[in-house]
């Protein structure tokens, strides 16, 4: 057992057990949500230390609260590598998280009430982009855009809205798109009609920072992002300004800064400052060009592999890290049904809703698969044929049932219940621990 575990285990032997018992579930289970990943140790390391004891309400240089020069050292490094890695001339490494982020955004370009523009949610967008229920779809007026019959973002519908409706900022940025970002096409859009184009890579700012996915910081204002997907940092986020912002509006770093803190936030996590420091100098070595690369060629052998076992995928492919598999032919909402008779074989996938969704987004008709976390694990095109066969055994298992209209939950007991006896789930469960164990994930922590 490492040394951390076992002050911890003599600490709290409860805390400890379920950490060690995540542990041991990450390790035996193959991750396919897209927006997850395996934080390498130095990462955990930095999140760990003694920074997590020190306030530093402010900025570097003017703090609230003394004794802050390390921490001014170690948020100014942040601050310089995240500039560097993309190419940007202001960033703002405070924000807790990608919403809180987002929001930021909004309290430094708008006024309660004006009009915003994001991707409808049900179609591949973010809640705070807009979404009725987030604070984003209350205090502002939401103008949803959306996707062409063939899943791509609809750039012509897109632009005609935004003449139509004037809005003060536009989001191009997306949690289930598997195609590259239109940034250069909304940026003129935005340009247009007087936005502030803002592009949200909390998905791909990994491949971002590769070079695998092209950069926005041409095109948009301002960039956030979160952390922890496929960049492999810490539950964080990050807001760039990009020299486009700045000629924009000079002022746009100050009231990003403000509302940042103290607009929204007080004393800035620098515990997770130091680990966003520390990912971003492991996205500058080599070896993350190679794993961004392989994300994107595995996110595509499992896209072939999906499409020759008869699936139809949204957009038929992918650029970027993630697959999106409409089972809408299979009937209404059953990517629920797939999402739990996968995980009984510890495949981990996300329902998702689908374009022409018919169903609700809480029973939504297909799932969502992303190879970030099983590339780091060192899987490559080969294992993800061997995922990609899994996962339409198992999915076509569990497209025979039928969701009713009904007590859906009681059905969906009753439905894993049956699962967990059915042969090709048993099977399937032993060829998936057999694989993760050929790919050892954390083997340094014991436990
Ligand atoms: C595009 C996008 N933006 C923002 C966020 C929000 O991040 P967080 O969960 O850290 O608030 C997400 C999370 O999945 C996302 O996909």
């Amino acid at each position: 057992m490492s040394y951390w575990l076992k002050e911890l285990m003599e600490a709290d032997e409860e805390i400890a057990k379920l950490i060690i018992k995540e542990l041991q579930r990450q390790r035996e289970t193959l991750d396919l949500i897209p927006s997850e990943n395996f934080a390498p140790l130095p990462v955990l390391s930095a999140l760990g230390s003694v920074l997590t004891n020190k306030y530093s309400e402010g900025y570097p240089g003017r703090r609230y609260y003394g004794g802050n020069e390390v921490i001014d050292e170690i948020e100014k490094l942040a601050i310089e590598r995240a500039k560097k890695v993309f190419g940007v001339p202001y960033v703002n490494v405070q924000p807790y998280s990608g919403t809180p982020a987002n929001l930021a955004v909004y309290v430094s370009t708008c006024k309660v009430g004006d009009t915003i523009m994001g991707l409808d949610l049900r179609e591949g967008g973010h809640l705070s982009h807009g979404w009725e229920v987030s604070l984003s779809g209350i205090l502002y007026k939401s103008v949803p855009y959306h996707l062409d019959k063939d899943g791509f973002i609809d750039i012509d519908g897109t632009r005609k809205l935004a003449r139509e409706h004037k809005p003060k900022l536009i989001w191009c940025g997306y949690s289930a798109y598997v195609r590259t970002f239109p940034f250069k096409e909304f940026g003129e859009i935005a340009d247009e009609v007087g936005a502030y184009m803002v592009a949200d890579i909390a998905h791909i700012a990994g491949l971002v920072a590769a070079g695998v996915h092209p950069s926005p910081s041409p095109y948009a204002h301002i960039v956030t992002t979160t952390t922890h997907k496929t960049l492999r940092g810490p539950r964080a986020a990050m807001i760039m300004v990009t020299d486009k912002g700045l000629q924009k509006d000079e002022d746009l770093p100050e009231k990003i800064d403000k509302a940042v803190f103290p607009g929204l936030q007080g004393g800035p996590h620098e515990n997770n400052i130091a680990a966003i420091a520390v990912a971003l100098k492991l996205v500058q070595e080599p070896a993350f060009r190679e794993y961004a690369e392989q994300v994107v060629k595995n996110a595509r052998a499992l896209a072939k592999t999906l499409v020759e076992e008869g699936f139809k995928l949204v957009t038929g492919g992918t650029d970027t890290h993630m697959v999106l598999i409409d089972l809408s032919d299979h009937g209404v909402g059953k990517g629920i049904l797939a999402q739990e008779a996968l995980e009984l074989c510890g495949v981990i996938v996300n329902k998702n809703t689908v374009p022409g969704e018919r169903s609700s987004p809480f029973y939504p008709s297909g799932i969502r698969a992303g190879t970030p976390a099983v590339t780091s694990r060192g899987m490559k095109e080969k294992e993800m044929e061997e995922i990609g066969e899994l996962i339409a055994e198992v999915s076509k298992e569990a497209l025979k049932f039928e969701l009713p209209s009904k007590n859906r939950q009681e059905y969906i007991r009753e439905f894993k219940a049956k699962m967990r006896e059915n042969n090709v789930i048993v099977e399937c469960r032993r060829k998936v621990k057999d694989l993760c164990e050929k790919f050892p994930i954390y083997e340094e922590l014991g436990g």
